[in-house]
């Protein structure tokens, strides 16, 4: 239930598909995707596949993602890529801070905190990814953790971006395992961002969208979406394959 909040469901293709595969499978979305009023849809392809997915949606009412951004404009940062570059592809959402980045790449809370103050200086709409490992978890620090993430990743955000912007909660041990969090968990971990968010923007700060990631299913969207305080859904795996994509965003 998201209330006043529109719904926003978020493909996260990962490192899959060349250029020429992504535009065909963005071709495929955009056939089956309907406007559904109050539900934003985007897909977040790999960088190489920005322009060809650009042009297979136009017209369409999907949204362009990236799954990266840098915090810099422009300089010798080899190998990165800015929010002007996206925002000239046509690039209107970018998810900043996912699990993977964190773990292979090292990102700390202190870059995606300077990555979504450069999202929020152009005017690409940061998705923030935080979450814990199933260590936290069962030494029930788990809500701790995503406290600290949040803190972190939006110190110095104005009031006035809230609605700009959105936190993802992916639980590392749900990401491409089958085993999504129970909804009784989501909806816990879900109001617990709510109160940060609070405490972060003031009011403001019921503006922003909280979505659930990991495992998320055409079997399970709709269990999802119905729980109180999911704002919509962020999808690895089932965002690949068009049939299942779409059934995601049909959600009941
Ligand atoms: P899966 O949907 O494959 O579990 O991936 C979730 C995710 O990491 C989305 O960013």
């Amino acid at each position: 239930m998201s209330g006043a909040r529109p719904a926003l469901i978020v493909g996260n293709w990962k490192m899959h598909r060349t250029a020429a595969e992504s535009a065909s499978l963005a071709r495929e979305l955009a056939e089956r995707l309907r406007p559904t009023a109050g539900r934003e849809v985007a897909i977040a392809p790999p960088f190489t596949a920005l322009p060809g997915v650009a042009a297979a949606l136009a017209g369409s009412p999907i949204a362009l993602a990236a799954q990266d951004i840098f915090w810099e404009s422009e300089g010798p940062y080899t190998g990165e890529i800015s929010a002007l570059m996206l925002q000239d592809l046509g690039v209107r959402h970018v998810i900043i801070g996912h699990s993977e980045r964190r773990r292979h790449l090292g990102e700390t809370d202190h870059m995606v905190n300077r990555k979504v103050a450069a999202a929020l200086r152009s005017d690409l709409r940061p998705l923030v990814c935080v979450g814990e490992a199933e260590a936290e978890r069962l030494a029930g620090t788990a809500a701790a953790v995503v406290r600290d993430q949040v803190l972190r990743a939006l110190e110095g955000v104005a009031a006035g971006e809230a609605a700009r912007l959105a936190v993802a909660y992916e639980p590392i041990w749900a990401i491409g395992t089958g085993r999504a969090a129970t909804p009784g968990d989501i909806v816990e971990m879900h109001a617990g961002i709510r109160v940060t968010l609070r405490t972060l923007l003031g009011e403001a700060g019921d503006a922003t969208r909280i979505l659930y990631g990991g495992s998320v299913t055409p079997a399970n969207i709709d269990g999802l979406m119905a729980s109180q305080g999911v704002d919509g859904a962020l999808v690895g795996g089932a965002s690949l394959k068009a049939e299942d994509f779409a059934r995601i965003c049909d959600y009941r």
